[in-house]
């Protein structure tokens, strides 16, 4: 039997990015499809999403819901993978300036409960038959704008629709869906479910513990994070709720899309190159990097670069806390990135106190990002909290040694430059344990250490543009999940 599966999301890769989110809903489906899985994905009907799919076309209506007008049910193919994907055609709700989340000066929209609970809803009524010629065996929710979605599969079951299955992916439990319970009534739930055993968090709507909560199986993007999530300390108060569905909870590693992070087919770098000889080609990029970004032109400056949503997730901050000891040594940073304001604020502080060793671009530019990660000798990620974390793999596929924090999917997916790891042939970046100065300090002292000794330097390279995170290993965990609610 071919298992079909709808994922709901709220951005997908080429269409519409604000993050790794992006990158997964891009890459998983084509991964399945490999596999033999029908996979396809509804997202809203945001202008970039109708601007990039093609061969568009109606396929029901959905009549009138959450205040939305008249909803449609499209249907379009994103090329050149053939991903089918589906489109909640709400103009009110969805063609707006801004983001997919927030306004043009940066405000949620008030009423993001309402155009998100249409996402999960559609993605339950093309469980239940919306589109006469396709029904998914399995709902693969992710993040809080889908949470609902295995709600809404629960409400049709109890008036009379059979059950489809249905999977959560947490891929960042620090983002909830909260809102007000005055809005609750709008939802067009059962009243019941607005209960501790159901979708109530704290007197509040929360859209992620409806997933958690009503999905079947429960996802998270790395091992590590799927243990800490289930600890007070990092359960963000859901962690209750999480053990109790310990067995439910699988965590399974995201992976790299090679066919566009790969230096060796990159064209948006300034000079592709090999695992086999990164040499002349990465020293190209680098000092294009220097040049496009204003840092003075050496081959010998060891270069730090991030590419990064400012939030205080992404423990910028500390690395901010850490410019001095890089610019004292000599070293160069670049960072592209975009968010609080006050983040914004201090990395432009730093470009003006470093003036040709610090050099900061504010902003969201998905060619930049492509060359800070082929250009720089190190890329840092040392976030408080990681749930996977994509750049580190990225810079690991371009022989940029990761310099991260040892948490959640960095834990699992970068190795410390140790004596110990470089002697056992393990090492492929920098990792610190404690999140203070002195951690990252520690891990930014031991790059420059290594980078003085050239033929350990160029072991690790080698090894971390060796490793292998392409999406198959994910997209095989995922069909045991799978398996696991349909049966063999
Ligand atoms: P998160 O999803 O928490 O932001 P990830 O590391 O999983 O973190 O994924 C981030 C993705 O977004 C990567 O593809 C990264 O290159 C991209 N990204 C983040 N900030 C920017 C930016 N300012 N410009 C371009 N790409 C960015
Ligand atoms: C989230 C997480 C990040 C993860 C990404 C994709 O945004 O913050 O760690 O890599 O989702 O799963």
């Amino acid at each position: 039997m071919t298992v079909c599966v709808l994922h709901a999301a709220a951005e997908m890769f080429p269409l519409l990015k604000t993050g790794g989110l992006a990158d997964v809903v891009g890459a998983l489906p084509p991964a399945q499809s490999q596999l033999g899985t029908d996979a396809r994905v509804v997202l809203p009907g945001f202008p970039a999403v109708l601007a990039g799919l093609a061969d568009l076309e109606p396929v029901a209506d959905l009549g009138g819901a959450f205040g939305a007008g008249n909803v449609r049910l499209e249907r379009g193919v994103l090329k050149p993978h053939g991903v089918t994907v589906y489109v909640v055609r709400a103009d009110p709700f969805y063609d707006r300036p801004g983001n997919p989340y927030m306004d043009a000066a940066n405000h949620p929209y008030a009423d993001n409960d309402r155009r998100f609970a249409l996402l999960g809803w559609t993605a339950a009524r093309i469980a239940t038959g919306a589109d006469p010629a396709w029904k998914p065996h399995i709902v693969h929710a992710h993040d809080w704008h889908a949470g609902l979605a295995p709600a809404y599969l629960r409400a049709f079951e109890r008036s009379g629709a059979p059950h489809v299955a249905s999977v959560m992916t947490v891929h960042n439990l620090a983002y909830q869906g909260t809102f007000p319970a005055s809005e609750f009534g709008a939802l067009q739930l059962p009243g019941d479910f607005y209960a501790m055993e159901g979708l109530e968090f704290y007197g509040h709507v929360s859209f992620l513990k409806a997933g958690l909560y009503y999905a079947d199986r429960i996802t998270t993007v790395s091992p590590t994070y799927a243990r800490e999530i289930q600890t007070q300390a990092h359960g963000a108060g859901l962690h209750g709720l999480l053990q109790t569905r310990t067995h439910d909870i699988t965590g399974i590693l995201n992976g790299v899309d090679y066919s566009i992070w790969s230096p060796s087919v990159d064209e948006s770098i300034a000079s592709k190159y090999t695992a086999a000889k990164p040499g002349s080609g990465k020293s190209k990029c680098k000092a294009a990097l220097q040049e496009r970004m204003g840092l003075a032109k050496d081959d010998d400056a060891l270069l730090f670069g991030v590419v990064s949503r400012l939030t205080e997730q992404k423990g910028l901050d500390l690395l901010l806390s850490a410019v001095p000891d890089i610019v004292q040594r000599g070293g160069q940073l670049v960072v592209l990135g975009t968010g609080d304001p006050a983040l914004e604020t201090g990395m432009k502080n730093a470009a003006a106190a470093h003036p040709g060793a610090v050099a900061v671009e504010l902003g969201f530019d998905e060619t930049l990002s492509h060359s800070i990660i082929a250009g720089s000798d190190i890329v840092m990620v040392p976030s408080r909290f990681e749930p996977c974390g994509l750049t580190q793999l990225y810079a690991l596929a371009y022989g940029s040694l990761p310099l991260v924090h040892r948490v959640g999917g960095l834990a699992d997916t970068v190795a410390d430059s140790s004596l110990e790891n470089l002697a056992d042939d393990l090492a492929t970046g920098f990792v610190f344990d404690t999140f203070d100065r002195a951690g990252i300090v520690g891990a930014i002292r031991r790059a420059f250490a290594l980078k003085a000794r050239r033929t350990d330097w160029k072991a690790v390279v080698k090894r971390a543009m060796g490793q292998n995170f392409g999406w198959e290993a994910a997209a095989l965990a995922y069909a045991e999940v799978y398996q696991g609610l349909l049966g063999p």
